[in-house]
């Protein structure tokens, strides 16, 4: 299999980002050590996915603070602080893992009451290296979990990319279909493209033809038909947060997508790491849904493709009610309804 891509990492003192933004034509890594460009990137859709929100989100609070001088003291470290966590977690707000991996490294800084300036620089950046590699060991767990669910399973549908590129492993959603690989099996995917902003036309189908492994891309609307086909036998998707009773956000199209599945008697599963599960979040209707620039509907890159001025609704995810989803796929097991008992039983051990 071919070498992954990452999509996050750290070196020489550098945030490197793949731009998602110019896949499929173009792998441009940027080089960030200015916070203002990390928050831009968060927002512009360069860095995305909630998982790897969340890892560029620590790096960039690290790299925000980084230049804080060593005898500037405690106090206004820690002012500065929280000044970028709070800046940071402006960009973008529906993932929770951006607030989760924000709030972490600040917990970190916090306990270390005694702690001078450069050692809570340090502390901070291996808090973010610390998350980055749990999130690679989370990816592998869910894949193994969601590969009990697949048994006899030779296609599935996913929406939007909840793959490598949106996570610093192998993904959540795409997991299992990379770990099948591993083991000699082939599971197939059918890509929903994913209007506006195409995270499965350009995203999905280009990291699994990367690694070699078979996709189809479809059209939103295509869904339905493949599903009456027979051509598909389970639906996995990612999730940017799960309530506590289950409810699930994710891109805009999924809750569609999640009704075709349950028409045609498909299971329809989510693949989340508990950096993703908020059990402070009771419902869906609590999550606070991205809306974004209309003229992400109104334009096809440089092309008009609506009136300029026309009124557009464009919220960029939506929420699938818990009584949609067949199963909640964690790194630490198969959650199962109900979930407001289940969730907190296999990812809390209460
Ligand atoms: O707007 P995006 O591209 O950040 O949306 C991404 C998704 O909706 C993913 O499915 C979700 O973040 C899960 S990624 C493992």
């Amino acid at each position: 299999m071919a070498e992954r891509v990452e999509a996050v990492r750290f070196e020489s003192g550098k945030l490197v980002l793949l731009d998602q933004t110019l896949l499929p034509s173009e792998k441009v890594f940027l080089q960030l050590d200015d916070v203002n460009d990390v928050w831009e990137a968060i927002k512009m859709l360069r860095v995305r996915g909630a998982p790897a929100i969340g890892g560029a989100a620590a790096y960039g609070l690290y790299l925000g603070v980084a230049g804080v001088p060593d005898e500037a003291g405690r106090d206004a470290f820690m002012a500065r602080l929280r000044e970028v966590r709070d800046y940071l977690a402006s960009s973008r707000p529906t993932a929770v893992n951006l607030f989760w991996a924000l709030d972490r490294l600040v917990g970190v800084a916090d306990r270390n009451a005694g702690a001078e300036v450069p050692t809570l620089k340090a502390l901070l950046l291996e808090e973010a290296h610390a998350i980055k590699a749990e999130d690679e060991a989370m990816c592998r767990a869910i894949g193994e979990h969601a590969l009990t669910l697949m048994d006899g399973v030779q296609s599935v549908l996913t929406h939007c990319n909840a793959g490598s590129l949106a996570t610093m492993g192998i993904g959540t959603a795409l997991a299992p279909v990379y770990l099948a690989a591993e083991h000699g099996r082939s599971i197939h995917v059918f890509s929903d493209e994913t209007r506006p902003l195409l995270q499965g036309a350009r995203i999905t189908t280009w990291e699994l033809d990367q690694a070699g492994l078979p996709v189809t891309l479809i059209g939103d609307g295509m869904a339905a038909t493949v599903m009456r086909q027979g051509r598909i036998q389970a639906v996995i998707v990612g999730t940017d947060r799960v309530a506590a009773n289950g409810d699930v956000a994710n891109k805009i199209g999924t809750y569609g997508v999640a009704i075709l599945a349950k028409e045609h008697g498909i299971p329809f599963y989510v693949a989340a790491p508990s950096s993703t599960i908020d059990f402070d979040t009771p419902d869906g209707a609590s999550i606070e849904i991205e809306e974004r620039d209309p003229d992400e509907l109104r334009r096809l890159g440089e092309r008009q493709t609506a009136p300029p001025g026309i009124g557009v609704y464009n919220p960029a995810f939506d929420v699938t009610p818990a009584h949609l989803v067949s199963a909640i796929v964690t790194e630490k097991g198969v959650v199962e309804p109900p979930y407001e008992t289940n969730l907190r039983k296999v990812v809390r051990g209460a």
